[in-house]
């Protein structure tokens, strides 16, 4: 896959921006905000990925999340979780050390509500925003700029970065106050983590009646059981091919969130904790960077 597709941006004032974290998703997501005429420092872990990033799309890296952060009007991150999210924010080669005052922090990890109530209070002190977006759409929404993105935190601050998110994304909603847009992203999870059982379900028993399962899905897409995964995976699912898309690993540290957080606030979860259970022993067969639609091997005999 290219590291972006074309596409058209709305034009926006070029604003100086970091972003921090060139993994699947923040590789391509950083290059749409270059594309779309902001002047982009990035940070990776790895520096060889960051000067990868800057001879394909200009603009600089920093050898910190700190440097990169200095000059920048909003800084954006996507690592991998609560702890690593810590560990480009905080500390003193953390963003929020070079950051300038009124300066945003848009994160799209995701992570846990309480991290980003936690970073949002940080963030507040130092005279700082702090917006928690995690997004949806995968590595192919990322690589074509149209990820939807789930915001929480104080109006003002969005208001500044939606049309600059705009570049990676086709939809930049504020949910809530601090913390919502990763509950939001939780109630993502929820629905596809039932429904991808459901659809492995519906494929293993139409290959056990020996029915022509693609022929089947094309019919059944359209009508009232179509869903992105049933369009996006089913084909895939039939034939039994899994290494792309959203790894299971990732899955289940988003269930794990979801489990978390419903044993805080009292919601019942009972599909869903079963369903990590399931995740579980795919990981016990060597796929946890499988895609999630593999949930199906577990039917196989
Ligand atoms: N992939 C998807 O389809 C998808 C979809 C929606 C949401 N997400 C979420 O988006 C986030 C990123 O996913 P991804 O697929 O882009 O992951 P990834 O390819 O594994 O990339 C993770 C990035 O975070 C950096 N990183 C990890 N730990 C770090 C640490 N302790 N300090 C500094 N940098 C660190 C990595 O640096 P190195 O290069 O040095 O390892 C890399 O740049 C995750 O929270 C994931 O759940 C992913």
């Amino acid at each position: 896959m290219a590291s972006v597709a074309s596409k058209s941006y709305e034009s926006t004032p070029p604003l100086k921006v970091a972003f921090l974290g060139l993994g699947v998703m923040g590789l391509p997501m950083a290059g749409h905000l270059a594309l779309a005429g902001h002047s982009v420092t990035v940070y990776n872990r790895t520096p060889a990925k960051a000067e990868a990033w800057v001879a394909e799309f200009g603009g600089s890296h920093a050898k910190t999340p700190r440097v990169a952060a200095q000059d920048a009007q909003i800084v954006f991150a996507c690592v991998g979780n609560d702890d690593d999210l810590r560990s480009v924010v905080l500390g003193d080669d953390g963003a929020f050390a070079g950051m300038k005052q009124g300066a945003i922090f848009v994160d799209h990890t995701t992570a846990s509500a309480n991290v980003a109530r936690e970073l949002y209070d940080v963030a507040k002190g130092l005279g700082l925003h702090f917006v928690d977006a995690p997004v949806s759409g995968g590595q192919a929404g990322a690589v074509n700029g149209v990820l939807t993105v789930m915001c929480g935190g104080e109006q003002g601050a969005f208001d500044s970065i939606r049309d600059v998110a705009g570049a990676f994304a086709r939809a930049v909603t504020l949910v809530g106050g601090p913390g919502a847009g990763q509950l939001a992203k939780m109630v993502n999870q929820i629905c596809i983590a039932g429904l991808v059982q459901g659809l492995s379900e519906a494929i293993a028993f139409g290959q056990s009646a020996d029915l022509d399962m693609k022929l089947v899905l094309d019919v059944i897409s359209k009508g009232a059981a179509q869903s992105w995964q049933m369009e996006n995976r089913g084909k895939t699912m039939v034939d039994g091919k899994f290494d792309f898309g959203f790894a299971v690993d990732w899955m289940r540290k988003d269930l794990s969130l979801v489990l978390d957080e419903a044993r805080r606030n009292g919601a019942r979860v009972p599909v869903t904790a079963v369903v990590d259970q399931f995740y579980a022993d795919v990981q016990k067969q060597g796929g946890g960077r499988w895609d999630t639609s593999s949930l199906i091997t577990r039917l196989k005999a």
